[in-house]
């Protein structure tokens, strides 16, 4: 028989995971604190966007495959196998806050009466699954409760194909029971050939940890290239397209723009730093520091341009924000780049309204202080330049010459260097980007 599968934790990754076994075929049910979000699921809507999750969920709370509870008592009763997919955001110190994955397996574990299985998801410090380990052998009810890590790499935007489809599979096991029960969960997958490294748990939480900082570095990398090529008048655009073509770089994850946000990346990058710190390991702390510091610095760069377009000041200036969401296809703004940027504009005294085709009711509540609107052409109205922050297809299939009419600029700053040029520039449009050229240094090289 399938084992029976619960998922504590609700957000991105725990959704995802809970809707797509649930499409694979197994029985599960998820665990949140949250009584709203709870109510929410089992009226068969996410309460966040993520693309085709909806559409999942409704089906398989209607076929009742998927249950979500508030009740770890009901939890206890029903899984097998008991994904943790809590939270674990940055603290103050930039440290992983580990409290609600500790909470929580806190309240499960004394109400397991039966040899079942824990598997974290959460990203975590190394260490963090040992140390649960032996909180769990004092709480548990039962000596065969055991505990894995299983990191997921799914991205938000994609995350119900690379749930589905994942690049690699990670047990970190200290059992063949455990191992086995993984493979059963995981069987779909395994058998569409995706590859899985079994190793144990502290290497499993080191590949997310290494495979999250990896990505940011390869980002603040392509954006150190992007500060030579304007020291130099050079373009990163290109620079990145035919790095990418080694197939030992790798396009992916190179695109130079406005740098990195999100719930992950940055969060991961400086709890691994600390522990870097913790561990002594100075050098590995100070390039993981560099990367927070390049990425970081983006942002104002793009304060500086936008600056530098305004005639050196921004009080009293109108700028048009598209984007607001740290990435497309998303509605998240934790740590959003685009919000910064629009932020550190407002700072600045410039008079700043975003749109977002998804992220507006976030972007509205993260940034109250902000101007928001609901549509591109009033975002658009009047301002002296428009900012692309966030590169939502949308934004790539708007008609420059239609806003050129509501502007009083016609400006463009490509923060994310997505857009294409030639039918803005048609339209009257003077084109900036971080990390290219500006028009004048392209008529002094002809
Ligand atoms: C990231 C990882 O990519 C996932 O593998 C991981 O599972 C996830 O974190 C997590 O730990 O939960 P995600 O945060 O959804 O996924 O987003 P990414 O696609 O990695 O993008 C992160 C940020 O980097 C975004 O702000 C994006 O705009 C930026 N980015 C991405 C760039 O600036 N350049 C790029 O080339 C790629």
């Amino acid at each position: 028989m399938s084992p029976r599968i619960t998922v504590v934790g609700t957000g991105y990754v725990g959704t995802t995971h809970a809707a797509t076994l649930a499409e694979l075929g197994f029985r599960v049910l998820g665990l949140d604190i949250d009584e709203d979000r709870v109510a929410a699921l089992s009226a068969g809507r996410v309460p966040f966007v993520e693309p085709g999750l909806d559409e999942l969920v409704a089906r398989h709370v209607a076929t009742g495959a998927l249950r979500f509870t508030t009740s770890y008592r009901e939890a206890a009763a029903f899984g097998d196998v008991h994904f943790l997919c809590v939270p674990t955001p940055e603290a103050a110190d930039g440290r992983a806050e580990l409290k609600p994955l500790v909470g929580a397996v806190e309240e499960l574990a004394p109400l397991l009466t039966r040899p079942v299985l824990l598997v974290g998801k959460s990203t975590v410090p190394v260490g963090t699954a040992a140390d649960l380990a032996k909180r769990l052998t004092d709480l548990t009810g039962h000596p065969g409760v055991e505990l894995a890590w299983n990191p997921e790499f799914l991205r938000e935007g994609t995350a119900v194909a690379d749930s589905l489809r994942p690049d690699r599979l990670v047990f970190g096991v200290s059992s063949p029971a455990a191992t086995a029960a993984l493979r059963e969960v995981y069987r779909v997958q395994l058998a569409a050939g995706v590859p899985a490294v079994v190793t144990d748990p502290a290497t499993a939480e080191l590949v997310k940890l290494s495979a999250n900082t990896f990505l940011a570095t390869k980002i603040s990398f392509i954006n150190a290239v992007s500060e030579v090529c304007e020291a130099v008048g050079a373009d990163v655009g290109a620079v990145a397209a035919a790095l990418g073509h080694d197939p030992r770089i790798g396009g992916a994850h190179l695109r130079p723009g406005l740098g990195f946000g999100g719930g992950c990346l940055p969060k991961d990058l400086r709890s691994f730093r600390a522990q870097a710190v913790d561990f002594g390991l100075t050098d590995t702390a100070t390039l993981l520091g560099v990367v927070d510091l390049i990425n970081n610095r983006a942002r104002q760069r793009l304060v500086d341009l936008v600056r530098a377009e305004c005639g050196g000041e921004l009080r009293g200036r109108r700028v048009a924000a598209l984007g607001a969401a740290f990435k497309p296809d998303s509605d998240d703004v934790r740590d959003s780049p685009a919000l910064a940027a629009a932020v550190a504009l407002h700072r600045e005294g410039a008079v700043v309204t975003v749109h977002d085709p998804a992220a507006g009711p976030t972007a509205r509540r993260a940034e109250p202080r902000l101007r928001h609107a609901d549509t591109v052409v009033d975002a658009c109205r009047d301002a002296d330049v428009v900012v692309h922050l966030t590169e939502w297809r949308d934004y790539g299939e708007l008609d420059p010459a239609a806003l050129a009419e509501v502007v009083r600029g016609r400006v463009l700053v490509d923060a994310r260097t997505t857009l294409d040029p030639a039918p803005w520039q048609e339209a009257g449009w003077r084109l900036r980007a971080l990390g290219r050229p500006g028009p004048e240094q392209r008529e002094g090289e002809s």
